[in-house]
């Protein structure tokens, strides 16, 4: 793991958009994985000015989204699709056909899932793979627990995981769905390269725990050690105790 602690989170955010956009002009098929969460926004805020300047072409490009909640439709104001509407799909020039997302609100959700892992596979696994960590370390909604699922799964969200999630429901944590659908440990393990973010203080114990802590499925983001090419890149404060 190549561990990299920045001054603040915004040089964290313009590095990690210059870094995307890099590998898109050297590969512009490329297939990337992208988070949601607080720590990304800064990075996709980046990438749409880079996009409105020429700098950032992403029409023959591909996303995969790492997660959704269960049991709300795409169009739902909480999803996870409605925010990378929100805060990137609508801003860039990612064709709508190139935009791979679970849909939280399929019937069957081990059909989903493997309907996603199956997609995944034909795009030829991701590329690039920008990660967020939870505060209990847990990556897209990999949880914390006695063993990691390597598919595409259905997760039950443990309470500090819908506290944290709050946010996207008007910061009432009781209409956080209780479930999520995530790629596994397998497609996020796969990835090419990945690069993870941490800002703040209350990461700091997540990311000490990811970098020098023993690889467990009870930090699920400590398996990224197994990885050859990881970056994690940090602010002084989600640094502090590494
Ligand atoms: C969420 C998402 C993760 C994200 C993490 C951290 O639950 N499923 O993909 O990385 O929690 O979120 P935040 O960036 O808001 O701290």
């Amino acid at each position: 793991m190549k561990l990299r602690i920045f001054d603040s989170e915004q040089q964290a955010a313009v590095t990690c958009a210059a870094h995307i956009a890099a590998a898109v002009r050297a590969k512009p098929s490329l297939v990337l994985g992208l988070p949601t969460g607080r720590t990304p926004l800064n990075v996709y805020r980046e990438l749409v000015a880079l996009s409105a300047r020429g700098e950032l072409d992403v029409s023959r490009g591909c996303t995969f989204n790492l997660d959704e909640f269960y049991g709300l439709p795409p169009e739902d104001a909480g999803s996870f699709r409605s925010y990378m509407e929100r805060h990137f799909f609508q801003r860039v020039n990612l064709p709508r056909e190139r935009i791979h997302f679970l849909d939280g609100s399929a019937p069957d959700a081990e059909a989903e899932c493997a309907r996603y892992d199956a997609e995944l596979a034909a795009a030829g696994g991701l590329d690039l793979v920008l990660l967020g960590i939870g505060g209990n370390g847990h990556v897209a909604f990999n949880e914390p627990g006695d063993s990691l699922l390597a598919p595409c799964h259905r997760v039950k969200l443990g309470r500090e995981t819908r506290l944290a999630n709050a946010g996207l429901f008007g910061d009432d944590a009781s209409r956080v769905p209780m479930e999520a659908l995530t790629l596994g440990m397998g497609a996020i393990l796969q990835a090419r390269q990945v690069v993870l973010l941490a800002f703040g203080a209350s990461k700091a114990e997540a990311v000490a725990a990811m970098v020098n802590g023993p690889v467990t499925p009870r930090c699920p983001a400590s398996f990224l050690q197994l990885h050859r090419d990881v970056e994690v890149w940090v602010d002084r404060e989600a640094g502090r105790l590494v």
